[in-house]
Parts: C-alpha cells; sequence; structure tokens
C-alpha cells in the first residue's frame, strides 16, 4: 500500500488516539520542546479512562498537566529531569525520579523501561512519506522505535532537520494532525556576572575548537565572547539562538572538524522560532539520537572538544553538585556527564564548570563554592572527573591537582565574602595556614 494511503488509514482525532492507550501503560513522550501538546491534552482530557499510567518524560517544557494533583490516581510521572512543571509532583511525592545519563536513554528504552506507547510530535511527510522528529531526535526516535505503539502528532510547524531523524508513515500506528506552535525559550538574561564568567570561559577556546554548550545566560554570554573566533565546529547535545547567530555570522563553520565535517550535530534544539526556522531543511545541521551525540566515545572522536556545563555547587575537592539543592531534586544530570568524559578523552579537549560564585535563595545570598556538599545531595561530575571550574572572579584548573592545591585554586574564585570562611575550613582541614601555601599558579 503506498504511503498516501496509509496516513489517510491512520488518521484519527486526537481523542480517538488517546483511546488506545490502556491503564498500567508506560507512555513515553517527545523531549523538550518536541512535546506533542495536543495529544497531552487529549490524553489528560481522557484521564478517567485511565489508572496508573506511566508517563515518562525527560525535560518536559510544557505545563504537564499530568502532574496536577487532581490527576494522581490516573498517571504516575517517572522524570528523567526534573523542571518547572514537573518538580513539585516530584517534592510532593506523587512523582518520581530515574537518574540516569542521557546517553543511556534509548538503551532504557529497549530493556529495562519497555515502552508501550510513544507520544511524539514530527514534521510533516516528505514526497517519500518520512516525517521528521525535527527538535527532538534525541531518545524520542529510539522511543518510538521501541514502541508497542506510536501515536504521532503531524505538525506543521516542526521544521524538518536532516542526520538520522526520520521515520515513515508506515512505522506509525496512529496519526493525528495537529499544527502547535513549537514551544520557545527566549534568550537567557545576561548580567554582569555572566558576563565575566563568559569572558572566563571564551578564554580557554581556541580556533578551530569544537564545543558543547547548553542553554541560558551563561551559554549565551559564553558566544558574546566569541565573535572574533575562527572556525569554530558543535557538537552538542543541543544548541540555541546563540549559536545561532554565530553560524550566520561565519563563526562556526564546523571546517576544522576531523568528526562531521562542515556539520553542527546535535540530538534536540531549543529557542525560539528563529532557530526552528533556521534549522528546517538545513543541511548543515545534523540531528542523531543521543546514544549516538551524547555517547563519551563518539563525543572524543572530536579533538579538542570543549565542554561548558553549569551546576548547583562545588566543594573544595571538586565534587560537583547539578541535580540537587540538598534533598531536592532541582534538575537532572541529562549530557553533563556524557561529556565531561567525553571532552577529557578527546585529543586536546577540555571541560568546564562555569557558574556565580554566589546565588540567592530565601537564606540570603550564599556561596556555590561550600566546605562540604548540602546534606541529600547526589554528586554528579565526581571529583576525579573535573577539570575548568569558572566563576566571574577567575578559572581554577583542578584536574591533576592534589587536594590541597585544588582547595585553594577554588578559594582563589570563591565570592571575596565568602573566602574567610573557605579559608577557615581549608586551614582545619589541611593543617596548614593558607598564606603559607608555596604560591602557584592556578589557571
Ligand atoms: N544552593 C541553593 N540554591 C541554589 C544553588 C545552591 N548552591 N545554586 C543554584 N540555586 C538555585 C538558584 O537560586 C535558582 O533558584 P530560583 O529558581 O529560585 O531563582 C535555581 O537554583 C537555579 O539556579 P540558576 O543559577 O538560575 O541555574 P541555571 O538555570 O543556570 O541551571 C543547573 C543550573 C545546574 C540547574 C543546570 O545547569 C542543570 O540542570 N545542570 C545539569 C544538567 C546539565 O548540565 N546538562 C548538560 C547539558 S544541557
Amino acid at each position: 500500500m503506498d504511503w498516501k494511503t496509509q496516513y489517510k488509514d491512520k488518521l484519527m482525532t486526537a481523542g480517538e488516539a488517546v483511546k488506545r492507550i490502556k491503564s498500567g501503560d508506560r507512555v513515553v513522550v517527545s523531549h523538550a520542546v518536541g512535546e506533542p501538546r495536543t495529544l497531552i491534552s487529549a490524553m489528560v482530557e481522557n484521564a478517567d479512562q485511565y489508572k496508573g499510567v506511566e508517563i515518562v518524560h525527560m525535560v518536559a517544557m510544557g505545563n504537564s498537566p499530568y502532574c496536577r494533583p487532581e490527576m494522581e490516581k490516573h498517571f504516575r510521572h517517572n522524570s528523567l529531569f526534573v523542571g518547572a512543571s514537573t518538580r513539585q509532583a516530584v517534592a510532593d511525592g506523587r512523582a518520581d525520579v530515574t537518574p540516569v545519563f542521557f546517553s543511556e536513554v534509548p538503551e532504557l528504552f529497549r530493556t529495562t523501561l519497555p515502552v508501550d506507547v510513544a507520544l511524539v510530535n514530527l514534521s510533516l511527510p516528505d514526497e517519500h512519506g518520512y516525517c521528521s522528529f525535527g527538535v527532538s531526535v534525541d531518545y524520542s526516535k529510539p522511543a518510538a522505535e521501541a514502541a508497542k505503539l506510536v501515536i504521532a502528532q503531524v505538525n506543521a510547524n516542526m521544521p524538518r532537520t536532516f542526520g538520522d531523524s526520520f521515520i515513515h508513515i508506515s512505522e506509525l500506528d496512529c496519526i493525528v494532525e495537529a499544527d502547535d506552535p513549537i514551544i520557545e525559550l527566549p534568550q537567557g538574561k545576561i548580567g554582569d556576572v555572566q558576563r565575566a564568567i563568559g569572558k572566563n570561559c571564551a578564554s580557554l577556546i581556541n580556533d578551530g575548537d569544537t564545543l558543547q554548550l547548553g542553554i541560558g545566560a551563561i551559554p549565551d554570554a559564553v558566544m558574546l565572547f566569541l565573535k572574533d573566533k575562527k572556525d569554530l565546529g558543535i557538537h552538542s547535545e543541543m544548541f540555541s539562538d546563540g549559536t545561532v547567530e554565530l553560524m550566520e555570522a561565519g563563526v562556526i563553520t564546523n571546517k576544522r572538524k576531523n568528526f562531521h565535517p562542515g556539520k553542527s550535530v546535535v540530538t534536540f534544539l531549543m529557542g525560539t522560532k528563529r532557530l526552528y526556522d533556521y534549522v528546517n531543511n538545513n543541511p548543515s545541521v545534523e540531528m542523531y539520537p543521543v546514544d549516538f551525540v551524547n555517547n563519551p566515545y563518539i563525543i572524543a572522536e572530536n579533538d579538542n572538544l570543549v565542554a561548558i556545563n553549569s551546576c548547583i555547587e562545588v566543594d573544595l575537592t571538586g565534587q560537583v553538585v547539578s541535580t540537587n539543592i540538598g534533598l531536592t531534586q532541582f534538575s537532572g544530570v541529562g549530557g553533563q556527564v556524557d561529556f565531561v568524559r567525553g571532552a577529557q578523552m578527546s585529543r586536546g579537549g577540555r571541560s568546564i564548570m562555569a557558574m556565580p560564585s554566589t546565588t540567592k535563595t530565601k537564606r540570603g545570598t550564599i556561596s556555590k563554592i561550600v566546605p562540604l556538599i548540602t546534606e541529600g545531595a547526589a554528586v554528579t561530575t565526581s571529583r576525579d572527573e573535573v577539570d575548568y571550574v569558572i566563576t566571574e572572579y577567575g578559572i581554577a584548573k583542578l584536574k591533576g591537582k592534589t587536594l590541597r592545591d585544588r582547595a585553594r585554586a577554588l578559594i582563589e574564585i570563591a565570592h571575596p565574602d565568602f573566602r574567610p570562611d573557605l579559608i577557615e575550613e581549608y586551614e582545619k582541614r589541611f593543617h596548614s595556614k593558607f598564606q603559607d601555601a608555596p604560591h602557584k599558579a592556578y589557571a
């Protein structure tokens, strides 16, 4: 049967499609801004028909209506990365967290967490009947491949991206036409602190390097200071609008990449319509599933890979906490450790943890460089694999340093208001005066 006939046979309303979900099913929802909002709304409207449907999702950028308290009997959310719309449900015990490296999510769906239903959001089919996973290839494509039932929202607003990002109409079970706008995320606000951090990070980036950058004010600030660099490349979990600016300005050319030269390689995208228009039908951007892009051995195929990530707190030995504020699950590991490891194995690679030296909390302003990690928190990047830590006050190179020397390096980039307390801790722990130690260049 030709694909157009198959398409017509599988076409139905969202209400009809979600009736195929059964109580007790495990439903995987496309990641981040790729989520199929019409399908999620229809599923939640149909909640009375379900008991104990497990919703597995990573970064949920929509409003996650299945996490509302009144949905508790019908849905249980299993979060692979907690976000704004799911955090309260996790804190209240109405949702669960599964810790997992982003690179390993597809394998979970093929083994330990078998998928009953995949809810995906796809581009319109091309003339051969292939739809693109658009902004979210990551685990969305592997989940669809592993699922017993694939319900697809076919969406004229989903960009058609290249790489290993396509699925044929014949692989879908239910097709729902709905042109929701792709969720947009405005660029982060860059203040003086982020600007100083960006400048420090950019000082470690050389012409021809390949970059992994996330989203938010810090990556955007880094990019402000890359405008004079030449022939940068991208091999990243994701990229955002700031990266597009550097592509259009001819700073990111991917020309000197030794792995997929000429191509920006990513697994998902998140930004504004400008980004989504840029990647649509653009062969310079290639998207692959996350078990390829974030596989540390694949990352390491890129020489001079610079990974820049952020964190909640760093202790004086270099233990990095990125997912928890004490016992509170704030986010998830995502691709942080995948890229820390990949960058470390890359010839000429570097990995950077970039963060402001302090943060404002209900208790007042606190230091993010701490003597001990907060009780209940989990170490994300271990002190054995951390490399550079950067704040607005400078650069601490930790790899290869003794515990004593890395504590000194971290104190030197802590906020001056908190240095006396950290020095006191240093002197207790290392049985020596801070000022007595021989001077060393730490950067
Ligand atoms: N103690 C208490 N609260 C802290 C804190 C600390 N040490 N550090 C940060 N916070 C609070 C902030 O006050 C802020 O609170 P608010 O939302 O009430 O304002 C909140 O945590 C977020 O802090 P912010 O500095 O705005 O974080 P961010 O948006 O830059 O994100 C991470 C930082 C660590 C949460 C984020 O980078 C992350 O989730 N990393 C792990 C995943 C990852 O690295 N993926 C890699 C590739 S995408």
